[in-house]
């Protein structure tokens, strides 16, 4: 009987696990539970004879991998697989998935939520500002990307975008403005979302030259990664440009030494919550177990990313 390990340092809901647990044991499968864990060698020991795996951040390293005796595929449950080392799964044939676009709403809708946060100075007592009629760059038109826009438009606001992999005619049918620049977008936008993935060509790409560029009262919004932002540079323009404003859902190495420079205009929640809702969780979660259950019957690799 096969074994599908389901290790989560941050648990899903308990309706996503039920629901997991659904699908895996009508295949056949067993499912084994390990959540909360607090040393990565339970992990090991835990995957040693897995026949699958799903993760969400956890870190699947080579170290892992080598444990894992049995393992032919893992499935990190979201969209960012930089968490996985696909190089170590590779070499031992095991099939990596993830599963786009089933947590991208919960995430497009705490970039809004911080927009407003921000905008209204942290709920604090004082004047703020309206989305409404400001400018928004959409840094990455992927599944969350898209799903900001889509509300921002709500909100009023007017939607720019930049999408190396995404044509204009896309984005304009849509009803957003593609640029043609990196560069051009944080020139023209208020608001910047940011939504690119954590790869070698993107690491500490967004710095100082990028947020100085931005207008008068330039808030920069990370649901995406850390890693994606230059912190020196963060750090230097914040110091050197008092409207500038920095929320993100993934805490830099720099969050105390931000927080005590610039108080308020730097906002991070406590732990990475884009994709905590319930609905998310049962969205990822679901499609992760479906996927393995696919894999095993019919042999589907959709959603490979190795
Ligand atoms: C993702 O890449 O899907 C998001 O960053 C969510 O990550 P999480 O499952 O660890 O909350």
């Amino acid at each position: 009987m096969k074994k599908v390990l389901v290790a989560t340092e941050k648990p899903f809901a308990k309706t996503a696990v039920d629901g997991i647990r659904s699908i895996i044991e009508a295949a056949g499968f067993t499912l084994v539970l390990l959540e909360k864990y607090t040393d990565t060698a339970d992990f090991a020991h835990a995957v040693a004879d897995a026949d699958a795996l799903i993760v969400r951040s956890d870190k699947v390293t080579a170290d892992i991998i080598a444990a894992a005796g049995n393992l032919k595929i893992v499935v990190r449950a979201g969209a960012g697989y930089d968490n996985l080392d696909l190089t170590a799964c590779s070499s031992k044939g095991i099939v990596a998935m993830n599963t786009p676009g089933q947590n991208s709403n919960a995430v497009a809708e705490l970039a809004l939520g911080m927009m407003v946060y921000m905008a209204r100075n942290s709920f604090e007592p004082g004047t703020g500002s309206e989305l409404k009629g400001k400018k928004l760059g959409i840094h990455a038109y992927g599944n969350v990307g898209r799903q900001v826009a889509r509300i921002a438009r709500g909100f009023g606001m007017e939607v720019l975008a930049f999408d190396p992999f995404i044509t204009s005619e896309a984005m304009q049918q849509e009803g957003i403005t593609p640029v043609k620049s990196v560069q051009d977008l944080y020139k023209k936008c208020t608001y910047v979302s940011l939504h690119i993935p954590a790869t070698e060509e993107t690491r500490k790409s967004i710095g100082q030259e990028l947020l100085m560029s931005m207008p008068k009262g330039g808030t920069l919004i990370n649901t995406a990664r850390k890693e994606v932002i230059d912190e020196d540079g963060l750090l230097r323009a914040m110091m050197e440009r008092n409207d500038l404003k920095y929320a993100t859902d993934i805490a830099p190495d720099c969050a105390s030494k931000l927080k005590n420079s610039v108080g308020s205009r730097y906002f991070g929640t406590a732990k990475k919550m884009g994709a905590e809702t319930a609905e998310a969780n049962v969205n990822a979660g679901l499609a992760a177990a479906s996927q393995i259950v696919d894999f095993f019957t019919t042999g589907s690799t959709k959603f490979r990313v190795n």
